[in-house]
């Protein structure tokens, strides 16, 4: 364990074995419909490469990449396009691919962007879901799992733009916090 880590919540077998039930799941339910699997940057990177690999139809990926913490700890509810998506929403059944949902602010602001372009549908896959969290009405249509109301971790999930490389998910140790 990164010595940064107060514990380790999921492991990589962890991950990669709910990673093949999801991908099941959402197999079945878009078999024939082409989605397009929106990867939201920075942090569905691990999880939405994995995702496509565990995939049994076609599909096409785009990314978008928005941001609300910035280096801070906490969302500050203000959601800022970084990098739009390169193909057309408009008719198009999309899957926004979130690797956590916290306050739910990028979430729904995602989901209420890409209506209005247009989509034949929007659903969204994460994860992770902090409900704890939650200040705004949001759900995802899929989730991994249920984390604690914790600083959490790895496997794309940054502080401060570090800890993104971890194969693992965990709790970040407060201790380690950067001190302004
Ligand atoms: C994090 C995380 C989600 C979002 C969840 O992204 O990856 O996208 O915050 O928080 P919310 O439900 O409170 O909106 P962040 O904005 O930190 O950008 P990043 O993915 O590049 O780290
Ligand atoms: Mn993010
Ligand atoms: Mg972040």
């Amino acid at each position: 364990m990164h010595p940064h880590l107060k514990e380790v919540l999921f492991t990589r077998e962890q991950i990669a074995q709910r990673v093949k039930e999801l991908a099941q799941d959402v197999s079945h339910d878009y078999e024939g419909k082409n989605p397009l699997v929106v990867g939201i940057l920075k942090g569905s990177i691990m999880f939405t490469v994995d995702l496509l690999k565990e995939l049994s139809i076609d599909a096409e990926v785009d990314f978008m990449d928005v941001t609300s913490y910035g280096y801070g700890i906490s969302s500050s509810g203000e959601v800022r396009i970084l990098k739009d998506l390169s193909s057309v929403a408009h008719g198009r059944d999309i899957l926004i691919v979130e690797d956590i949902i916290d306050t739910g602010n990028t979430l729904l602001y995602l989901k209420k962007l890409l209506q209005g372009r247009g989509a034949n549908s929007v659903k969204i896959i994460s994860l992770l879901d902090k409900p704890s969290g939650r200040k705004v009405e949001i759900e995802a249509d899929y989730v991994g799992f249920e984390v604690p109301d914790a600083f959490i971790v790895g496997y794309g999930i940054d502080y401060a733009e570090r800890y993104r490389q971890l194969p693992y998910i965990g709790i970040f140790n407060e201790e380690f916090l950067i001190k302004e």
